[in-house]
């Protein structure tokens, strides 16, 4: 009998069960074993109609019942703030059940708990693992618990010897347990393990998807290095695709020959492995054969970020035979929703680049990276994204979970913090300033306007309020967000500004004034709080929020713009901001419009925007009628633009704008990620302006459609995508002698607005459910 479709139960009595674990292993940066657990339990009488096991951990888990594994999860239960709350999985576990002897069997990893996150030492949330299950027959009104951690499991080392995210995992097929999770296997040698005193932190079902294996890329052996002299044997592959995952080898040779698999994004121009960027993370696994026969091995409690990985031994007279190496792609399992193609196949690329980006760092959290030893939960980094993240997958639930992490980080005086789950990382600030820390108000709002979902307004707008309160106790003179007086006085940090804008200032930062993005993010967000209090409901607030709103906005247009409509410090972000916010008279626009124009022409085309002005650049120039120039740029393929690193072999978005040039090589190697998706952040833009896909605003969640296609640059059609909450819709259109020719697909209980650009005419421009074609010419 299959009870798959049935919902699953909460699990209701938790304290039940007791926190099982055993002596820390390992100090501040070892990288020390996983350990195994079971227990043996009987089932006399009938096999229950239905079981469930709940399970959760300190830690990562991988259940198996009598040795069969449970779920398809992997690194469960995720990453949150265990000092806060952890997550539990429930599975249905009826078919795994047997009559007489039971075993259920946890294997415990350390993940994000007790092993390396980012840059800091081991240990962040806890010295050692723990695990908290209850397996129960849920076939009656009340469950009834079969077996639950408590002090009769036992514990073991096995062949997992080291395991890590970051660090990689060591595994010793000679030390494999054999079938240690079925019943009838002899324990005798196991040892107790320990009880851990119930933390105090709330135990609940996760908001958000788990994490799931994906794609399976086959590795091809690289020509020209299959043999090196020595001692030392190398084979290099190439998986054609930057990923984040793990690599699955099928290998046969001598028993305790050790394999030492080695990843990175790039090779050097000897064609050796490009690691440097990589910092403290060792991103290195070691399998050690048991020799007799084929061996598949794929690690467990590990994810690396690579394209290339090499596999290094000692040649001892006799070499392994390899059958294969795969990449295996691992990310939250947020379901593909969208897809956009065009006639010019480097943005084709550029898009499939733009979605690698997003499979590679949305694992749990929305990361920068997923290599070197950061991969956190970057808020600058996710806010900029949001929007194509939400083309390309659906993030909703993703976003639940990660904004539910944000209020568990938000300080006690409302801050918002540069990551989270907040880790307190390379000495960060407690506040995340400008464009960062305003992921509290733009991811909910954003989540809103694609999904229609107003929940998560209703869940999130407290935190909006109390980092509004945060902002005006703390960071705000005269509506001025960063004002130069209190920054100055108090000796306070200013935000990461324009991050990694090439703007000519030879700043990280970027030549944008602090104050400048502050103040425009502070309007932003207090729009943002303004709105989302009144869908909810809260009149005082919204009217309060629109005054003051009002008041940042002339605060904005006295300090940062002058009468001849030029905004101060001269960057494209600071029109970008200015005109994207609404901070510009509307009489001076125009004028502000040609002066971005004009730096962008003086730049020869080229973008000089960092993490802040890039998700808005195309959309302020699409919007004050410089479609052309917006097309300059998306075209543009020498560097700095988004085409350069595809014209350069990218598979996935760049950090920088830099990351490798013909001139420079390698960019500096303390910072240097190829495969962070913040400036894949134009995807938004080609969605909703080049195709012509966009949502209204009045009506989120495509309830009403807008079709606003702007052909321009050297395309001569494009087409887009999209599975939305009321089913899918599709634009396309082609450019084809003297007419446009359009496609579009309008989802039942949907309706459309057709918007074209001049010199089209529609005898329609309000569409119904259903598939359309239209031939127009131009008036
Ligand atoms: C991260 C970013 C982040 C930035 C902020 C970097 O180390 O990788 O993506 O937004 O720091 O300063």
């Amino acid at each position: 009998m299959t009870t798959e479709t049935k919902p699953l139960p909460d699990w209701n009595n938790p304290a039940a069960a007791q926190w099982i674990t055993c002596p820390p292993l390992g100090g501040a940066r070892s990288v020390p074993p996983a350990v195994y657990y079971r227990r043996s339990f009987q089932i006399s009488g009938a096999l229950p109609a239905r079981a469930v096991l709940h399970i959760t951990a300190l830690g990562l888990f991988d259940c198996e019942i009598n040795g069969r594994r449970v779920g398809h999860d992997v690194f469960a239960p995720g990453w949150t703030d265990y000092r806060i709350r952890v997550h539990y999985h429930s599975y249905d576990v009826t078919d795994l059940l047997l009559p007489g002897e039971n075993v259920i069997g946890v294997i415990l990893g350390d993940g994000w708990y007790s092993g390396h996150v980012a840059e800091k030492d081991r240990q962040l949330y806890g010295e050692q693992p723990a695990l908290l299950a209850s397996l129960e027959n849920v076939s009656g009104s009340t469950p009834v618990v079969l077996a639950a951690t408590d002090a009769d499991w036992v514990r073991s080392l096995g062949p997992i010897l080291e395991n890590d995210l970051l660090m990689g995992e060591a595994y010793d097929a000679r030390r494999e347990l054999g079938a240690w999770s079925s019943p009838g296997f002899n324990a005798g040698n196991w040892t107790p393990v320990l009880i851990l005193d119930s933390p105090a932190i709330s135990i609940e079902r996760s908001p958000g998807p788990p994490v799931r294996r994906h794609e399976i890329l086959p590795g091809k052996l690289l020509a020209g290095d299959a043999e090196v002299a020595g001692p030392q044997r190398i084979r290099r592959f190439d998986f054609g695709q930057n990923l984040t995952g793990r690599v699955r080898i099928r290998v046969s040779g001598p028993r305790g020959l050790n394999l030492r698999i080695r990843h990175a994004e790039f090779l050097k121009p000897d064609g050796s492995l490009y690691t440097e960027n990589l910092r403290t993370a060792r991103a290195t696994d070691h399998y050690t054969l048991k020799g007799g026969g084929l061996e598949e091995w794929e690690p467990r409690f590990t994810f690396h970020g690579f394209r290339y990985c090499e596999l290094v031994w000692q040649d001892v007279g006799s070499n392994p035979f390899i059958e294969s190496v795969e990449g295996v792609v691992i990310h939250s399992d947020t379901p593909r929703t969208g897809h956009f193609a065009c006639s010019h196949p480097l943005l084709n690329q550029l898009a499939s680049n733009i979605l690698w980006g997003q499979k590679s760092n949305f694992l749990e959290v929305p990361t920068d990276c997923p290599q070197r030893d950061e991969r956190l939960g970057w808020t600058g980094d996710a806010q900029a994204f949001i929007r194509t993240a939400a083309f390309f997958m659906d993030v909703r639930g993703f976003f639940h979970k990660w904004l539910q992490d944000l209020r568990d980080a938000q300080s006690a005086d409302g801050a918002v913090p540069p990551v989270i789950p907040q880790t307190h990382s390379f000495g960060l600030p407690g506040d995340g300033g400008p464009a960062w820390a305003d992921a509290t108000f733009i991811c909910p709002w954003a989540i809103y306007l694609c999904y229609g979902d107003s929940g998560i307004l209703r869940e999130h707008y407290p935190s909006m309020v109390r980092y509004l309160d945060y902002l005006a106790e703390y960071k705000v003179k005269n509506h001025i967000r960063m004002h130069p007086d209190i920054v100055e006085a108090d000796s306070l940090w200013g935000g990461f500004g324009d991050w990694l804008a090439l703007d000519g200032s030879g700043r990280t930062e970027g030549g944008t004034p602090k104050d400048l993005i502050g103040t425009a993010f502070y309007a932003h967000g207090v729009d943002i709080a303004e709105k989302t209090a009144e869908l909810l409901g809260y009149e005082a607030d919204a009217d309060r929020y629109r005054k003051l709103h009002g008041e940042i906005v002339d605060a904005f247009i006295a300090r940062f713009t002058t009468p001849a409509g030029h905004v101060i410090g001269g960057t494209q972000t600071g029109y970008v901001l200015a005109l994207h916010f609404n901070l510009v008279p509307e009489a001076l626009r125009v004028s502000a419009a040609k002066e971005l124009v004009r730096l962008i022409v003086r730049n020869d085309y080229h973008i000089g925007t960092g993490f802040v002005g890039t998700p808005y650049i195309q959309h302020v120039l699409e919007a004050t009628g410089h479609l052309d120039i917006a097309y300059k740029l998306l075209e543009q393929e020498t560097f700095p633009s988004w085409l350069f690193p595809v014209k350069n072999g990218a598979t996935t978005i760049w950090e920088r704008w830099d990351g490798w040039t013909p001139e420079k090589g390698f960019q500096d190697v303390g910072m240097n990620s190829f495969n962070h998706y913040a400036y894949g952040a134009v995807g938004d833009w080609m969605v909703s302006t080049v195709a012509g896909l966009q949502f209204d605003p009045a009506q989120p969640g495509y309830g009403h459609i807008i079709f606003k296609p702007r052909p321009g640059g050297t395309l001569t059609w494009a087409e887009a995508r999209l599975r939305t909450p009321h089913g899918e819709t599709s634009i396309r259109w082609e450019l084809k002698d003297a007419s446009l020719l359009l496609d579009l697909v309008v989802p039942k209980g949907a309706t459309a607005t057709l918007d074209l650009p001049r010199p089209w005419n529609s005898p329609r421009a309000q569409l119904g459910a259903g598939a359309h074609r239209l031939t127009l010419t131009s008036a």
